[in-house]
């Protein structure tokens, strides 16, 4: 009896060493690998604009957020090769412009690296605190660049929002590579 005991004891406080090797590090995901998993993240599809000598700029992005409620702050995350970021660099603002539903057009046409005044053909704008705002949204934020942070490949635009504009309905939604118009209700 006192044998067995010993033994449990002896079982239970082996050494770690003696525990069965760690399974080995996983490999780092590469750039396919994270595309697939983010892709499971549903987003909105937003259209973020700012203006470079007189004219429109707009890149289609997923990377939007709201960042503060106390002061009333964005985020947007901007590739380091996006014509939009130069412009916000140079303009120190940037619009949110969030699609509805039925404006997957904008969201194809705004993905494009076409030229400015192609990309903006046909398209309905207005300036609002030195923002292009675009017609077909649910909601449009301007905002004053306050901060870029480096973010690997992209850059983090924050910035205080100077004027805010708000349509309701149904928002156009990107998941699974694909875009989904929301039929949630509009609100
Ligand atoms: C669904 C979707 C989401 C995207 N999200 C972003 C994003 O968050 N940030 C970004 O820099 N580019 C994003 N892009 C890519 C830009 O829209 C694309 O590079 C565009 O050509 C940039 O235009 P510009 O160089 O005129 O700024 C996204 C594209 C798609 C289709």
């Amino acid at each position: 009896m006192g044998f067995e005991v010993a033994r449990r004891a002896a079982s239970y406080f082996r050494p770690l060493q003696d525990e069965p090797t760690n399974p080995p590090p996983a490999t780092p995901p590469g750039p396919a690998d994270f595309r697939a998993a983010m892709s499971l993240l549903p987003t909105g599809v937003c259209v973020v604009t700012s203006m470079v000598g007189g004219e429109p700029a707009g890149a289609t992005a997923g990377a939007v957020s709201s960042l503060s409620l106390d002061p009333v702050m964005m985020l947007a995350c901007l590739d380091r090769g996006s014509r939009t970021l130069e412009a916000v660099r140079g303009s120190r603002a940037f619009g949110v412009n969030v699609l509805a539903a039925d404006r997957e057009d904008l969201a194809h046409r705004f993905s494009t690296k076409e030229h400015p005044t192609v990309k903006w053909d046909g398209v309905e704008w207005c300036e609002r605190s030195g923002v292009p705002w675009i017609e077909g949204t649910v909601a449009r934020l301007a905002c004053e660049l306050h901060e870029l942070h480096e973010g690997g490949d992209h850059v983090i635009a924050t910035g205080p929002v100077r004027a805010l504009e708000v349509a309701g309905g149904d928002p156009l939604v990107f998941w699974g590579g694909r875009y989904h118009p929301a039929h949630f209700g509009a609100r």
